[in-house]
């Protein structure tokens, strides 16, 4: 037994964690509490250095109570989701330690927890944090108390997406068969390295805050829509296989038509859930007609749209087309006051559009629709900060600087 071994009293743990897009949806749970899915999704882990979660997770003899910053701000621990990662991280250290006794000082896993986290995204933008957010918990929770392993079953407990962003590059999240849910898990498909030219752009769209949220959305659609069911048990298991195939070849158009396809019908399960769900506005509906306009007049497909529970919209493209495409959307939607911020992230090399582009694509410009675009591209999973100034926690335990 390790029982004389000596207990630390204050231990810290700073990761980070990455956003993930699907490009074969994940929309529905056959259990509600275990977060188990009725189809298996497919996702690109988007780079850090544009749109991530930083996460501090202390443990610490001293400390009276569990507490949690968001941005800055002290939230509510007792959020359900959140309790169960930390049971869950608490149990697979328990189990570790049960199984070998080598472990040298081992962290009391009765000490109470403060946990800070923050974007380095505005929570404003509307984009979606809570996969890269219970990704990042789960990460530092489990550096803390020294588990190793199967760790996106952990993250799912948090939000479904979550699991994915356990990985970069392209992931699958495995629906599984099992009613305790230990086979629905996430694994890596390619590293984000497989394919060097593949490019995002987020059209960070202005307005519109409060639509229904995924949990309670996906959830009216598993009781109300016969085509989530038919879609879930026909169509999303062939698109996956064909998806993989794409993604393995690194076939753009094959990826980006199916791509769109199934971000469409994504959207026509919601509108088939009833009461309706509509997530696509008359912006996201111009985003895709002008993404096709586009694709129609280069005679192949260029770009691909993929739009989640908001009106935000993902666009795929090759290194080769992004100034291009950047242009036509700064036409399409000129900024309305921040031209010098509008293109954020990874650089955009300037394009001039020929006349004839021009005219097949572009139509009435609508000043101010999008914010501004972030270009980035798919990136690594989540990483461990070794530098102890990054932590967001001071040795207090307090955070550090206010948001
Ligand atoms: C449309 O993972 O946010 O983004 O599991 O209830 O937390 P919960 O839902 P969430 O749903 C994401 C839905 C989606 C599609 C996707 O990411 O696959």
């Amino acid at each position: 037994s390790s029982a004389m071994a000596e207990e630390r009293s204050l231990a810290m743990v700073t990761c980070t964690a990455p956003v993930n897009i699907a490009v074969i949806k994940y929309w529905g749970k056959r259990d509600n509490d275990l977060i188990l899915p009725i189809n298996s999704s497919l996702s690109v882990t988007l780079h850090q250095d544009q749109l991530k979660t930083t996460t501090t997770a202390a443990a610490s003899r001293d400390f009276t109570e569990d507490r949690l910053w968001l941005n800055g701000e002290e939230a509510d621990v007792g959020h359900p989701r959140l309790q169960a990662c930390l049971r869950e991280v608490r149990r697979l250290a328990r189990k570790r330690r049960g199984g070998s006794a080598e472990d040298a000082a081992p962290l009391s896993l009765s000490y109470k927890i403060h946990i800070a986290t923050e974007n380095n995204f505005p929570t404003a933008a509307g984009l979606a944090s809570s996969a890269a957010g219970y990704a990042c918990l789960v990460s530092a929770l489990a550096r803390l108390y020294g588990v190793e392993g199967e760790l996106s079953e952990v993250a799912r407990r948090g939000s479904g997406s979550a699991c994915r962003s356990m990985f970069g590059g392209f992931v699958q999240w495995q629906r599984g068969e099992r009613p305790d849910g230990r086979d629905s898990l996430a694994h890596q498909v390619a590293p984000e390295t497989h394919w060097p030219e593949l490019r995002v752009l987020v059209l960070v769209v202005s307005g519109e805050k409060k639509q229904v949220g995924s949990t309670a959305g996906m959830q009216t659609s598993v009781d109300t829509s016969p085509l989530l069911k038919h879609r879930a048990e026909a169509v999303v298991p062939e698109r996956l296989a064909l998806m993989m195939r794409h993604i393995r070849e690194r076939d753009f158009e094959g990826f980006a038509q199916l791509t769109m396809q199934d971000s469409n019908q994504f959207h026509a399960t919601c509108l088939d859930t009833f009461p309706p769900i509509f997530y696509l506005n008359d912006l996201s509906r111009q985003i895709i007609a002008l993404a096709h306009r586009f694709n129609a007049h280069h005679g192949h497909t260029k770009v691909a749209y993929t739009f989640d529970a908001g009106p935000n919209a993902v666009i795929f493209m090759l290194a080769d087309t992004v100034g291009e495409f950047v242009e036509v959307v700064r036409r399409s939607f000129p900024p309305a006051t921040n031209g010098d911020q509008f293109v954020r992230g990874l650089p955009v090399g300037s394009a001039s559009l020929p006349e004839e582009l021009l005219a097949a694509v572009v139509t009435e410009p609508v000043p101010g629709a999008v914010r501004y675009i972030l270009h980035t591209k798919p990136g690594p999973g989540p990483q461990l900060l070794d530098d102890p100034s990054q932590h967001l926690l001071g040795v207090d335990g307090l955070p550090r600087r206010c948001a």
